[in-house]
């Protein structure tokens, strides 16, 4: 059986002033988590915005749960279940992890501020630290500790782990992996591979503005052909 499908995307066309960057982009996702990989430029970032409402699509459909989204407000998309993770993390410098959080809590939900510090527990140790003071990979799980605590059904996330080392490239992919097992739907836009296949087993390659191929992490792990064509990388040339 097919999970519930949460978002879904159609013929979504997208311009920046005369430049048309995403050409016709369709993709569905429920609780199964989905990674879109793809080189620099072919329009991930602009896709997750889009269906955030953060850039105006010119022609297509966006529906969350089956009701359309299209040219709602970006505060509108997220009440209807969607987080959104963007790329580089927006921290405040000036508030603590703690004042972060609080600003962001619900009452209701399963995500709380003590769930937060129970999968982050780098984040419980600094919790009085500005933002400003926390490591790259501090204020990435911030960023997505406030995406959780808003209880989103479906978090979009855009490259939450570049520019990380490689030690916590992998905290971030465990904490993926957490996120999954509790029923949250995942729609992961990764350049690291490993972090891609490790987290979802459906893969979504786009090029050029739209999803050029829909694979899986164990056939493109397998097809190094295939990764060099659309990823302009291999697996193993890390
Ligand atoms: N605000 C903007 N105005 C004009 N063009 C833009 C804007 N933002 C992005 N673009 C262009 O749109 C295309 C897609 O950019 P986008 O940021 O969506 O790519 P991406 O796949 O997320 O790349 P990366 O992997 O580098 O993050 C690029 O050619 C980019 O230069
Ligand atoms: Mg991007």
């Amino acid at each position: 059986m097919s999970t519930e499908t949460l978002l879904a995307v159609d013929d979504l066309h997208v311009f920046y002033g005369a430049s048309h960057v995403l050409h016709g982009v369709s993709l569905e996702a429920g609780t199964e988590p989905v990674a879109i990989v793809g080189r620099n430029g072919m329009g991930k970032t602009t896709l997750c915005k889009a269906v955030m409402g953060l850039v105006p699509a010119r022609s297509g459909s966006i529906q969350v749960r089956g009701r359309a989204v299209t040219g709602l407000r970006p505060y509108q998309i997220a009440r209807t279940g969607l987080g959104y993770v963007p790329q580089g993390r927006r921290v405040f410098p000036s508030l603590s992890v703690e004042e972060h959080l609080l600003l962001t809590a619900r009452t209701r939900g399963r995500w709380t501020i003590e769930r937060i510090y129970e999968i982050f527990p780098r984040l419980a140790e600094r919790r009085s630290n500005g933002g400003g003071a926390l490591s790259g990979g501090e204020q990435q799980m911030l960023a997505i500790a406030r995406a959780l605590l808003l209880n989103p059904s479906l978090l979009i996330m855009d490259e939450p782990t570049e520019g990380l080392a490689p030690v916590v490239v992998n905290q971030v992919t465990e904490i993926l992996k957490a996120i999954r097992s509790e029923g949250v739907g995942l729609v992961l836009v990764e350049q690291n591979f490993a972090v891609a296949t490790a987290v979802a087993e459906r893969l979504l390659v786009m090029m050029n503005g739209t999803v050029a191929l829909e694979t899986t992490a164990s056939a493109l792990s397998r097809d190094e052909d295939l990764q060099r064509r659309y990823l302009g990388v291999s697996s193993h040339a890390h």
